[in-house]
């Protein structure tokens, strides 16, 4: 799928890129080894180019469909805890999305943002889907304080999650059609085993400067995650009882079921519903096949296992 691809071109201005079809529905384009929506990649060359990272910064990260929602809303309620026990917080009336923006998004529905990533003083908490390849050099510089966060996702997991969400706002695909363009690489911001390989290598090598979260450690043991997390990000958390509001504050349950989450829109054409699904481990036990999963763990073995990754 992706050499037939390479045959045509994607006019980004100046840029020309190569180009294919995703879920039948849209272009991608591929620019410096990874598939793009082709409307983020102007974005994130000013990102890249022009982003000066300040001290105290913190950077989330994630490829699509892997819990960036839960890990938006943990990070800035570690970031803005206050001790409220009611809710009164600011995810009681935003969505995640709006209030920790994805720097290289675009068609967000109601602008300006809650804050401008260029003109925001510092400390900012920003996110962004991009690999670590195409990250500023002021974020990746060992000379900035700057902390990034990365949350990965079973591969499996993540796919059936893509499945229903791009489904739920493209032209419906049949899974074996989406199997095909996870396995490809041919998805926003994939290879998704190469984002999440590229994150985990430069994690082990500084530890200090990533931390690398997994969504199903964070299911499982999700005190001593975010406590672990906030601790990373300069905002060690008091107690287990601070952890226990954090929480359930961000939790899918009462998430999905704001009005805001309920009935509103952060970017055009995705209602804010549909970033709340099932947050299950090993959903993908209820959809894929014993061959379409083979065809997953074996470039799991050979991407991720090789390097030392459990997903
Ligand atoms: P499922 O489709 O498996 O249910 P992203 O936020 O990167 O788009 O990822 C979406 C996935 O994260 C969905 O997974 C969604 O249900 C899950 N998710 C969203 N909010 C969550 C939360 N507060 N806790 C746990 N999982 C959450």
């Amino acid at each position: 799928m992706a050499d037939d691809s390479k045959k045509s071109q994607f006019s980004n201005d100046d840029v020309l890129l190569p180009k294919t079809h995703f879920w039948e529905s849209m272009e991608i384009v591929h620019w410096e080894g990874f598939w793009f929506p082709p409307q983020v990649v102007k974005p994130a060359i000013k990102f890249r180019s022009t982003f000066a990272a300040a001290d105290g910064d913190v950077l989330l990260t994630s490829a699509k469909k892997t819990g960036t929602t839960w890990l938006k809303s943990l990070a800035l309620s570690c970031t803005q805890r206050g001790g409220e026990v009611d809710g009164a917080d600011d995810l009681a009336g935003n969505n995640p999305h709006f209030l920790v923006p994805t720097v290289e998004a675009v068609g967000y529905k109601h602008e300006p943002l809650k804050f401008d990533i260029y003109d925001a003083p510092a400390p900012r908490l920003l996110h962004t889907h991009l690999p670590y390849s195409l990250l500023p050099d002021s974020v990746k510089t060992s000379s900035s304080s700057t902390k990034i966060v990365y949350l990965a996702r079973n591969p499996k997991d993540t796919l059936i999650s893509m499945w229903h969400f791009f489904n739920s706002i493209l032209r419906p695909i049949p899974l074996e059609k989406a199997v095909d363009f996870f396995c490809s690489g041919v998805h926003h911001y994939g290879s998704f085993f190469d984002h999440v390989a590229e994150y985990w290598i430069e994690s082990r090598r500084r530890p200090e400067k990533i931390l690398f979260v997994k969504y199903e450690e964070l299911k499982s043991n999700p005190t001593a995650e975010v406590m672990k997390m906030a601790e990373f990000m300069g905002k060690a958390l008091g107690s287990e009882d601070e952890v226990e509001k954090i929480l359930w504050r961000c939790s899918l349950e009462r998430l999905r079921n704001l009005e805001v989450n309920k009935n509103g829109s952060v970017i055009t054409c995705v209602p804010n519903r549909c970033y709340f699904r099932k947050g299950e481990v090993e959903n993908w036990k209820d959809y894929l096949t014993p061959e379409m999963a083979e065809r997953i763990d074996q470039i799991t073995r050979h991407k991720l296992e090789v390097i030392g990754l459990v997903l």
